[in-house]
Parts: structure tokens; C-alpha cells; sequence
């Protein structure tokens, strides 16, 4: 499955959840999560977020290991997002990488 990771948190900037053809994104207060069980590893959100918040749970960071289970922990009680909203506007979102 993939595994939104670090980068996301503060963040939120949605543009992955509108691609996602089974909606298996879920939204925590800080950041997103991906549902393993869900995700079918198309690979389409991974290029649309602009902080590169998006791995392959093969692929993940080895900094960011620990990311794998709270998606799959936090995304079972975390309510389902499928549409773009607004970034958050937390300073340790790095909004210079937002491609425009
Ligand atoms: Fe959704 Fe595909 Fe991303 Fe998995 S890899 S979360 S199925 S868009
Ligand atoms: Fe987070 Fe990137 Fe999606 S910042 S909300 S994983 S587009």
C-alpha cells in the first residue's frame, strides 16, 4: 500500500484525494492518512502532492518508518476526504515547494 508520510503534516494540501480512484484517503486533524486495505497501489496521488508526502510503504524514508502503521492505525478512525479543500497555513508547511 502507500503511505503519506512527514511532509503531509501541517500541510493538507488535498490535491492527492480528487485522483484516488477508491477514495481511500482519511483525514486526521494535522495530516492525511491512506487505508492499506483500501489503496491499490495505482500510484496516481504520488505525484500530484506538492510536498511529496507519498510513498510506497517499500519506498518509505527509513525516518519515516513509522508512518506505516499510524496510516493504517489513524485512517480506521479518521473520517473519509475525497475532496480538495484548502492547505493549512501552519508555518512548518514548506508552501515554497507548492507548485503553482
Ligand atoms: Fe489511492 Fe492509488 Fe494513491 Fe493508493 S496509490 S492512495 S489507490 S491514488
Ligand atoms: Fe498531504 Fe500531499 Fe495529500 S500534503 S493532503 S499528501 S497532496
Amino acid at each position: 500500500a502507500h503511505v503519506v508520510a512527514e511532509p503531509c503534516f501541517d500541510c493538507k494540501y488535498t490535491d492527492c484525494v480528487v485522483v484516488c480512484p477508491v477514495d481511500c484517503f482519511y483525514e486526521g486533524a494535522q495530516m492525511l492518512y491512506i487505508q492499506p486495505d483500501e489503496c491499490i497501489d495505482c500510484e496516481a496521488c504520488v505525484p500530484e502532492c506538492p510536498v511529496e508526502a507519498i510513498f510506497h510503504e517499500d519506498n518509505l524514508p527509513e525516518e519515516w518508518k513509522e508512518f506505516t502503521a499510524l496510516n493504517a492505525d489513524m485512517s480506521k478512525q479518521s473520517p473519509n476526504i475525497n475532496e480538495k479543500k484548502d492547505a493549512m497555513e501552519a508555518e512548518t508547511c514548506d508552501k515554497s515547494r507548492k507548485r503553482t
